[in-house]
Formats: structure tokens, C-alpha cells, sequence
């Protein structure tokens, strides 16, 4: 069995060997560039993890483990599109290095690709292995477009919020997992819990990005902090702030979301203040840990000896204390 660490490093350099060689390098280059520059690679590493539970050659899925993460970039193109993001992993973003087209056409071709990719899975499993990428491929469209829906609602409840972070981040991460277990010949009980794994961790992740976008080190982070509150977006940390506000706070809150005319620096200090006052990180940390301890219990119920299941118990309190 691999470390997570060395499985890392073992996507990494085979990613880092992809070679692109067709042209227009207007199409290219910014594929390139997103790839070359780093991320934690977390969804490849997940797929490897579970796929190495029960199969030693790695080596053998690493183009689906490669289309996992050439997928997860193409999303950071549109997203960072969508949310007027500037900069991604301590550099700038294709829109902004290239244009809004390009950012559009390189992700497009980036979709393509990362089917082609999974495409090159076992035959074995192809099938299934393709049905649940394109479900979830579906499934994350849907939670970016209720993630835009909700920038201009000031009525997004809970349950709403923690059902979008589901749909745009959750699922591509029991997804990895559950691709990797289905691979490796896991039971169809092993692949389901793997999957369930994934989608609680992948919440937890979600709300600490979500706390990182307010509380982050940019240096660290690689992305601008107070991107989230300048977009109104409905984060949990939001929701539960106009939910605690006292008469004060919630009009000062109320004040920025419909602020149509800011600096922008001063908006992001005086919503970070109020969360502040209000204790929020204690709130969302709490809701975090809520998920950390449901995604022990999936981890648990999957069929393979506990000693096999601890570098991704491992990967979880590492994920947990993150701050990039
Ligand atoms: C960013 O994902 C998008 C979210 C789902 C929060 P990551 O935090 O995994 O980004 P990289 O790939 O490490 O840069
Ligand atoms: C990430 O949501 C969801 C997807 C990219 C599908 P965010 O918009 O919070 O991600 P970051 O913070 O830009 O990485
Ligand atoms: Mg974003
Ligand atoms: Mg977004
Ligand atoms: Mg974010």
C-alpha cells in the first residue's frame, strides 16, 4: 500500500509528463498553464487511495485519475469565470492572463479531454465508470447554477446552501473515490460507502473553503481572500451570521448586501468584522467537524482491514486543518 504522499507524487510526474501536442497554442497553452500550476490533487489522490485498498498497480488507472483532475480544472476555468476570480493557486487566472473566450474554449476542450481520459478506463468497467462521471458532471453544472441563483436571494436557507455545496463540490470528491474503488473490484457496498466517504468529506471541505475565501492567509490560500463576500455569495458562514445578528449586525449586513456602490476593501472588512463579532468560525468549524465525524463512520463500514484505512483517515484530519 502507498502513502497518500507518494501517490502524489506519482500523479504529479504523470501529469506533469502529458504532452500536448496538437495546436492552435491559443487552445493549449492555457490548459498548460493551469496544469503546470500545482493544486493539491486531492480527487486523483482520493481515486488512487481507494483503488489501492484492494489493487496494488496503481500505475494502471492513472489516466482516469488524470481525467478527475484535468475535469477539476476545467471547473476552476468557469468558475473563476463566474465568481470574477483573479487569481488561483498564488497565480493569475486564465481569464485575466488570456481573456474571457479563451477561459470558455480551453475549459471546453479541457471537458473533452477529461472524457477522453476516462474513456481509457478498463472495459471491464467502463460503463459504470462513465454513467457516474457524467451524473456528476451534471450534478456539479447544478450546483454552480444554484450557487449563481443564490448570490441574488437574501432567503437561502441551510439545508439550501448545504445541498448546493453537495451538488458543486461534493460529489466530484465520492465520485473519485467511488471511480477508484470500482476499478480496483471493490463490493458494490464497499463502492457505495467509499462514495458516501467522499460526499461528507467533500462537505467539510467545501465550509472550509468557504472560511478560508474570509479568514485565509492569500500567501497560503493562492486565492484572493473576500472573494465570496464581494459576490453576496450564500455562504454557510452568511447564513448563520443573518440567523445570530442582533438588530445592529444584521442591519450592517443587510447594509453591504445591497450596497450597490462600494470599495470593495472596505465591504470585505466590515462583513469579516461582523462575522467576527458574531463568532461565526466557531459556528461553520463546529459544522465541519459534524461531517468529519459521519464521513469516520462511512469510512468504517467499508470491508477492508483498518490498517488499510489509515492514511485516508489520515488525508482527512490533514484536509481538516488545511489552510491552502
Ligand atoms: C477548489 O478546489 C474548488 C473547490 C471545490 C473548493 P481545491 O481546493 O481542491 O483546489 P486545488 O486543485 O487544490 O487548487
Ligand atoms: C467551487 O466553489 C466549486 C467548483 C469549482 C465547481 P468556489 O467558487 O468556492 O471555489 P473556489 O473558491 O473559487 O476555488
Ligand atoms: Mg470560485
Ligand atoms: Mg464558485
Ligand atoms: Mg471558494
Amino acid at each position: 500500500m502507498y502513502t497518500a504522499s507518494q501517490l502524489l507524487d506519482k500523479i504529479n510526474s504523470h501529469i506533469s509528463d502529458i504532452r500536448f501536442t496538437r495546436t492552435p497554442a491559443g487552445l493549449y497553452d492555457p490548459i498548460k498553464y493551469v496544469l503546470s500550476m500545482g493544486g493539491k490533487r486531492i480527487r486523483p489522490v482520493l481515486m488512487l487511495m481507494a483503488y489501492n485498498l484492494y489493487k496494488e498497480d496503481v500505475s494502471s488507472i492513472y489516466d482516469p485519475a488524470t481525467a478527475i483532475e484535468v475535469y477539476h480544472n476545467y471547473t476552476l476555468l468557469h468558475d473563476d469565470l463566474m465568481d470574477r476570480a483573479d487569481m488561483r493557486r498564488g497565480k493569475t487566472t486564465v481569464h485575466k492572463v488570456w481573456n474571457d473566450n479563451t477561459a470558455i474554449l480551453s475549459g471546453d476542450a479541457m471537458l473533452v479531454l477529461a472524457y477522453q481520459y476516462m474513456a481509457a478506463s478498463s472495459s471491464e468497467h467502463l460503463k459504470e465508470v462513465m454513467d457516474l462521471f457524467s451524473l456528476t458532471a451534471l450534478e456539479i453544472c447544478e450546483g454552480q447554477q444554484m450557487d449563481m441563483n443564490f448570490e441574488s436571494r437574501e432567503d437561502v436557507k441551510e439545508e439550501e446552501y448545504l445541498e448546493m455545496i453537495r451538488l458543486k463540490t461534493a460529489v466530484l470528491l465520492a465520485a473519485s473515490l467511488k471511480i477508484g474503488a470500482i476499478l480496483g473490484g471493490a463490493s458494490p457496498e464497499d463502492a457505495e460507502n467509499l462514495y458516501d466517504f467522499g460526499m461528507q468529506i467533500g462537505v467539510a471541505f467545501q465550509l472550509q473553503d468557504d472560511l478560508l475565501d474570509v479568514y485565509g492567509d492569500p500567501a497560503v490560500f493562492g486565492k484572493n481572500i473576500g472573494g465570496d463576500i464581494l459576490c453576496n455569495k450564500k455562504t454557510y458562514m452568511l447564513i448563520k451570521a443573518l440567523e445570530r445578528a442582533d438588530r445592529d449586525q444584521l442591519e450592517g449586513l443587510n447594509h453591504w448586501l445591497s450596497a450597490t456602490s462600494f470599495c470593495p476593501e472596505e465591504k470585505i472588512s466590515a462583513v469579516t468584522e461582523l462575522y467576527t463579532q458574531i463568532g461565526i468560525k466557531a459556528v461553520c468549524e463546529n459544522k465541519m467537524r459534524e461531517y468529519y465525524t459521519r464521513a469516520m463512520t462511512s469510512l468504517g463500514a467499508v470491508s477492508v482491514i483498518e490498517d488499510k484505512k489509515s492514511e485516508l483517515k489520515k488525508l482527512m484530519k490533514h484536509l481538516m486543518y488545511r489552510e491552502m
